[in-house]
């Protein structure tokens, strides 16, 4: 490709006598310029250059935009990464007004936009980011009141921000950035009330930052607004960006205190405040802010100590304090334990201790404080031991009371350590918002313990229903033998009456912030670009190998094996670092060599679509426990639920993945997985332009490791009992292909 720079003219040429209604010659190495009678092609619909070497960076390469005037139902330009040069030729405002469409990034283009563009009133997309357009931005921009992404980023425009952009409340993106605007941000932009990226970094801005812009709830993406000369403090409404993903802020001459209202921003991943002119402490609203993976604190006046809690944070990566007035111990723990490049406390005059590698004299009078530390921690560990006991007590007891049908529970009452009351207060008596989710043995809250502030989860059974308080003993008889870290842990039960004098009963379990792996597959992404949460193909591996090592543990490691019985992503949860634990054995069995283990309820052995097949004649086993994985496996990669309405006659998920394989797996991949993360961090436009590149480098090198994978699903929900792996060899086999694809990368990365 490249070596027919007359190939345009002839397609134009040959294609004259046709009804053309849509030329695509996008991702090619096309070069050359393209001929000025090119529009006499009337029925165009669609124009689409993208990504070839088109132009010669000369005046004239875009001539060719005034002879598409006859072509009335153009919708889309798509000239984005060539290299056109000259300006923008006026008769852009001849084009069909029925362009939504027109994208001229990364290009070569000089010169002012014309005024004529506002006559381009259908435009959704206007994009001309990364050239060397100049001047003003004409206040006619404000005419366009369909645009729903503006991108202009890059380029050397002048002169203050359009008021008129307040006009364009479809806005979903504006990227201004990179640019030499100067004067004050407008207020109206706050008019965007559908604005999700904001960009306006790296200018000549001054003034204040407008209540109005930053209090627009929308924003959820991304608001950078660094590398101006801002001034003033941060607004209190900063506490609406409730779904804002990141905040960067720095480099600019904001003073005053950090607003504490920031606890509100609680989806925060990236915030950067650093080299401005905040004061005082670091608010201890910081500690809301549980998803943050990046804080830059740097080159302010910040004083007092090092809040403990960033250490408790744990999805922290990098945090940048350097350069404040902060003093006193720095703690050890966390992202504070590890003293590489990810962290920094320099120039800061009075702290001492952390970990030696940071060089800090050791705090000579802070004995007291750590006496109170380890206090705490033996508490806690008496705590936890006590619970671990009382519930075996409980177990015991309770074995015994059902051999004594008529004895009182009051008893149980003051050994347990949480009564009814302090559920009912850590869960905000049962409120709607504490409500985590709805099974058939009864529903699982949030609650926030009174005595240490802990989030833990909180299982309240339904006891009407008769099989609950079963289940209860099931569940706990199987959770006081087991320990492991893919299996969610058990704090405490609880056994007590409620206000009414009924039996209460309720598991405290770890808090798993993450949620459960059903929401992460299944739940539909509510951003149409950018920061859509899905899980990547290392992350989902990583899954499917946690739950294989529990799997591991119940079956081949307890003293007496247990049989889930239950396995199905809702019962899978994540925690901070997305590890996975299984939790849920109201279903779980104890495989007692001696009894046969017959079923007494076939309705009783787990979730549709997740039942083996031979569970019908009653015998549970760890054979079936291996089928209900397969499928998740092959729920996980395919992103269909075993129980989709594509799913009827005689078509399964097994047989819908065997019918694929090999040679046809990426059809039938969860689509999601083709946008792999790493485009994360960069800018929209880059995005738009790499996408097409690295997809198709994402999808070679995915199907290699994800043909193995779902090689294990077929194989474990294979029919057959008798087929099916063991879960040590899903565990082993797994591991070995998160290596290669670890190893292949490297590889990658290092050719970059
Ligand atoms: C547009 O159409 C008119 C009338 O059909 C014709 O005279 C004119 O040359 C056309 N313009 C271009 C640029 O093709
Ligand atoms: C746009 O169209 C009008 C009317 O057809 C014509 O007079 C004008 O010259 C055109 N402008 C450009 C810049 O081609
Ligand atoms: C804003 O939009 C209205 C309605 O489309 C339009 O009449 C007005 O001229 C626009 N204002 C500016 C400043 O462009
Ligand atoms: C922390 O911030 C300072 C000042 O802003 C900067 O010089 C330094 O490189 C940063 N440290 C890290 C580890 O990024
Ligand atoms: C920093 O804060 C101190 C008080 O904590 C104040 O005296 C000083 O003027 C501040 N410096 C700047 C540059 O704002
Ligand atoms: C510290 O970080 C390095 C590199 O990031 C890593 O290899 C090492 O395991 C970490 N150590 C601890 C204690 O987390």
């Amino acid at each position: 490709m490249g070596k027919y720079p007359q190939m345009l003219a002839s397609v134009s040429l040959n294609l004259k006598n046709f009804m053309v209604v849509a030329i695509d010659l996008s991702e090619n190495g096309f070069t050359g310029s393209i001929p000025e009678n090119f529009g006499s092609l009337q029925g165009l619909i669609y124009l689409n250059f993208h990504g070839n070497r088109l132009g010669n960076g000369d005046l004239g390469d875009l001539s060719f935009l005034s002879s598409l005037a006859n072509c009335s139902n153009l919708n889309k330009i798509l000239l984005l990464g060539n290299r056109f040069g000259g300006q923008l030729p006026n008769s852009i405002g001849n084009l069909s007004t029925q362009l939504k469409s027109l994208s001229l990034s990364f290009n070569l283009i000089h010169g002012n936009i014309p005024v004529e563009i506002g006559n381009l009133v259908n435009l959704k997309l206007l994009e001309f980011a990364e050239n060397y357009l100049s001047g003003f931005v004409p206040d006619v921009i404000g005419r366009l009141n369909n645009l729903e992404a503006l991108f202009m980023s890059a380029n050397n425009f002048s002169g203050s921000i359009s008021l008129s952009l307040g006009n364009l409340t479809k806005l979903f993106a504006l990227n201004m950035g990179k640019n030499n605007f100067q004067g004050s941000i407008p207020p109206s932009l706050g008019n965007c009330q559908k604005l999700q990226i904001l960009d306006l970094s790296s200018n000549r801005l001054s003034g204040f930052i407008p209540e109005q812009v930053i209090s627009l709830s929308s924003l959820s993406i991304y608001f950078r607004m660094s590398d101006n000369f801002l001034t003033g403090s941060l607004p209190l409404q900063v506490s609406n960006l409730k779904n804002l993903a990141e905040l960067d802020i720095s480099n600019n001459r904001l003073s005053g205190e950090i607003p504490t209202s920031l606890d509100s921003c609680t989806s925060l991943v990236v915030l950067y405040l650093a080299n401005n002119m905040f004061e005082g402490a670091i608010p201890r609203s910081f500690k809301s802010l549980r998803g943050l993976e990046k804080l830059d604190l740097s080159s302010n006046n910040l004083s007092g100590q090092i809040p403990e809690f960033f250490s408790q944070l744990s999805s922290l990566k990098y945090l940048n304090l350097s350069y404040n007035k902060l003093e006193g111990e720095v703690p050890k723990k966390g992202i504070f334990a590890n003293a590489s490049v990810n962290i920094s406390v320099i120039g800061n005059g009075k702290l001492c201790g952390g970990v030696p590698k940071l060089l800090l004299p050791s705090c000579s009078t802070k004995v007291s404080r750590r006496h109170i530390n380890k206090k705490v921690v033996i508490s806690t560990t008496i705590g936890v031991t006590g619970a671990i006991l009382l519930l075996i007590s409980f177990v015991t007891y309770y074995k015994m009371k059902s051999s004594q049908p008529t004895s009182t529970t009051s008893s149980i009452d003051s050994q347990l350590r949480l009564s009814y009351f302090d559920i009912l207060r850590s869960t905000d008596n049962f409120s709607n918002e504490n409500l985590l989710g709805v099974g058939s043995f009864g529903s699982v809250y949030k609650g926030t313990l009174s005595g240490d502030g802990k989030i833990v989860a909180i299982k309240v059974l339904k006891l009407e229903h008769q099989r609950a308080l079963k289940s209860f003993i099931d569940e706990c008889n199987a959770l006081k033998t087991i320990r492991h870290r893919n299996i969610l842990k058990i704090i405490t039960v609880c056994s007590s009456v409620d206000h009414e004098g009924n039996d209460f009963k309720c598991f405290i379990f770890e808090f798993m912030p993450n949620g459960s792996l059903d929401k992460w597959l299944h739940s539909v992404p509510n951003e149409q670009l950018g920061r859509i949460k899905k899980l990547s193909f290392m992350r989902r591996l990583n899954v499917a190998i946690d739950v294989a090592s529990a799997f591991d543990y119940l079956h081949n490691h307890c003293e007496i094996p247990i049989v889930h019985c239950d396995l199905k992503p809702s019962n899978v949860l994540l925690d901070e670092d997305m590890t996975a634990h299984v939790g849920d054995f109201g279903l779980s069995k104890f495989l007692f060599e001696s009894s046969n283990n017959v079923l007494t309820s076939a309705s009783l052995r787990g979730s549709f679509g997740y039942i083996p097949p031979e569970y019908v004649d009653g015998h549970v086993s760890r054979l079936g426990d291996i089928y209900s994985y397969g499928i998740l496996l092959l729920e996980m990669f395919t992103g269909k639920r075993p129980t989709d309405e594509l799913f009827k006659d005689d078509l399964n998920i097994h047989k819908f993945v065997s019918m694929a394989f090999p040679n046809h797996v990426m059809d039938i991949v969860d689509p999601s997985l083709l946008f792999e993360e790493e485009n994360e961090d960069d800018r929209m436009e880059e995005a738009i332009v790499r996408n097409f590149e690295s997809q198709r480098n994402n999808k070679k090198k995915m199907e290699e490791f994800l043909l193995p994978v779902l090689r294990i699903g077929l194989t474990c929900a294979a029919t057959s009992p008798g087929e099916r792996m063991k879960m040590n060899d899903v565990v082993n086999n797994l591991k070995t292909i998160r290596d290669s694809f670890l190893k292949s990368k490297d590889r990658n990365r290092g050719r970059r």
